[in-house]
């Protein structure tokens, strides 16, 4: 009896230690992934990234109860913060990223593992969307990179003024984020670009607009001024999201629709925006649009 105890303990050890993974796979992008790496990165996952990110990957974990920023679910396979125009699949330098800087003002903090442990635990997320993932023919998009800035320090006064008649006019971003030029203002803007004055604002026009997403819950256009932006800081990081826009959320990828130049200088104009957050001149810049 007691021989027939130790066999059924002895199996139950070696079954627990069996690897989840014994075959190496095939990911988007030609990227040959070792069953061992996978492994080690399950390991990696269940430790640190599985409170938030849940058992299943689904963002359900027991400690993403009333985040308001919800864990990204991973079986859905769409990503918010890829280099790569919003809807393509991002480049792992793209999660190296984001797990070296975390998201900003969201419970995603940066993450001090190894490179190797970093790439393990990145290749095993995939592993929740295997149909995103898996196979030699799955193609990644193609990288945005912040190149050939047309204005630099030296023009910091031109990017800005133009950003601010792409913002409202050009792209009028105020749609979903607010506006933060007075009537005149805009009147006239819209007067040199497009030849038409406006007599009236529209209602909502200094208000965020809640969006809806393919993540299941409705997103929030940051008031530059007020909310954090998440995965930019320098202008270099604000041309490349701008460019590539927030995958499965309503933040479209600018560079259909837009000249470099003038995402450029939106950038510029952004930056300037988040710059005045948490000081005492952004009360009176509010103040004076009204
Ligand atoms: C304390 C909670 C928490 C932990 C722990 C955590 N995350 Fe996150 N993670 C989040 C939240 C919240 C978001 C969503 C941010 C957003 O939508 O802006 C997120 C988003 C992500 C994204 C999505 C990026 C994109 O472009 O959509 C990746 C990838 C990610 N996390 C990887 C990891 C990995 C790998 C680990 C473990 C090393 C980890 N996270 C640990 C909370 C967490
Ligand atoms: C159709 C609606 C819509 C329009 C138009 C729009 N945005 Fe957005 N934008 C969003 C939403 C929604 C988010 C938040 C996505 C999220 O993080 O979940 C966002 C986020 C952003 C972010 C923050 C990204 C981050 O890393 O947190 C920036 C910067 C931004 N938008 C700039 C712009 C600019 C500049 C324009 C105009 C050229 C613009 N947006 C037009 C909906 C829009």
């Amino acid at each position: 009896m007691k021989v027939f105890f130790n066999l059924v303990f002895l199996l139950t050890l070696i079954s627990c230690s069996k690897p989840t993974f014994v075959e190496d796979k095939v990911f988007a992008g030609s990227n040959q992934v070792k069953a061992h790496t996978l492994n080690e990165g399950e390991k990696i996952y269940k430790e640190y990234c599985m409170p938030c990110h849940g058992v299943k990957g689904d963002g359900k974990g027991f400690a993403s109860k009333g985040m308001k920023v919800p864990p990204r679910d991973f079986t859905l396979g769409i990503y918010k913060f890829g280099k790569v125009i919003s809807g393509d699949l991002p480049h792992d330098s793209d999660f190296f990223a984001i797990l070296d800087k975390g998201l900003h003002g969201t419970a995603m903090l940066p993450w001090d593992l190894h490179n190797d442990q970093k790439d393990a635990v990145i290749q095993y997320i995939k592993t929740f969307a295997m149909k995103t993932w898996e196979g030699g023919d799955k193609k990644l998009g193609d990288q945005i990179k912040a190149e050939n800035d047309p204005f630099g320090m030296a023009h910091l006064g031109a990017a800005i003024a133009k950003g601010r008649e792409v913002y409202h006019v050009t792209a009028q971003c105020q749609s979903c984020h607010r506006a933060y030029v007075n009537l005149d203002d805009f009147s006239a803007m819209s007067k040199k670009l497009n030849d038409e004055s406006v007599n009236e604002l529209d209602d909502d026009f200094y208000k965020i607009k809640l969006q809806e997403s393919e993540y299941g819950s409705l997103t929030i256009p940051p008031d530059f001024t007020w909310n954090t932006v998440r995965s930019a800081v320098t202008v270099e990081e604000l041309f490349v999201r701008i460019s590539a826009g927030v995958g499965g959320t309503a933040m479209p990828g600018w560079q259909e629709t837009i000249s470099d130049e003038e995402i450029w200088a939106v950038s510029y104009y952004v930056k300037s925006l988040m710059d005045l957050k948490d000081t005492p001149a952004r009360a009176a810049f509010i103040r004076e649009l009204k």
